[in-house]
């Protein structure tokens, strides 16, 4: 299985999926609109071919999302990974990988879908949280959820904390969702809804 990995950071969920070494999958490339971001290090630590398309460089989504989708067709991928992809892409890129763009985000969705969700957490007293794993659709954050992993609030939490726990569990369900896609156990089905086995 093909994989592009799309990042503008850390690229810590991008580590987690070189270090679960999962059969029958090749990280083909990795692509980054921030020219600094660290996971372009783990790439290049890791032989994997790299690249940076910076949004700065553009006057709109719509052009932006042109040359990104011509970029990552470059390496024929079959499945699309969005790891700490902090772009909002255009419906026309997203229909184009429909069924094989994977998103990861941190909270239990459809709960506080977009930024800052480990503040808003704590704002709103959840005594849970965590992390989804998606197909990507037009609606940001709003994709079919394939799988999620819950963490406890605890009493004296902050954002770091509270973001730490979750980011430790997303290193493991992301690798998790992704393999299940490689072992083909995994689909978007025509009703909009994410299918893991007995796909219909
Ligand atoms: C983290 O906030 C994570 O929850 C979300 O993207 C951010 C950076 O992830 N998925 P990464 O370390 O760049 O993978």
């Amino acid at each position: 299985l093909r994989v592009v990995v799309l990042i503008s950071g850390s690229g810590s969920n991008l580590q987690a999926l070189l270090d679960a070494q999962i059969a029958h999958l090749e990280i083909v490339a990795v692509i980054s609109n921030e020219p600094k971001a660290f996971g372009l290090e783990r790439a290049q630590q890791a032989n994997i071919a790299s690249a940076v398309l910076n949004h700065r460089n553009y006057a709109d989504r719509a052009s932006y999302d042109a040359d990104l989708q011509q970029l990552i067709d470059q390496y024929a991928p079959d499945l699309v990974v969005l790891a700490g992809f902090m772009r909002i892409l255009t419906a026309t890129l997203v229909e184009h990988y429909r069924g094989r763009m994977l998103n990861i985000h941190p909270s239990l969705l459809p709960k506080f879908q977009g930024l800052h969700t480990h503040e808003r957490a704590l704002a709103a007293r959840e005594t849970e949280h965590g992390a989804s794993v998606h197909f990507v659709t037009a609606e940001l954050d709003g994709g079919p959820v394939i799988a999620q992993v819950r963490v406890p609030v605890l009493p004296n939490d902050d954002a770091e904390t509270l973001g730490a726990r979750v980011l430790a569990q997303e290193h493991r369900l992301y690798p998790t969702t992704v393999r299940w896609f490689a072992e083909k156990r995994l689909a978007l089905g025509a009703d909009g809804r994410a299918w893991l086995d007995g796909a219909p």
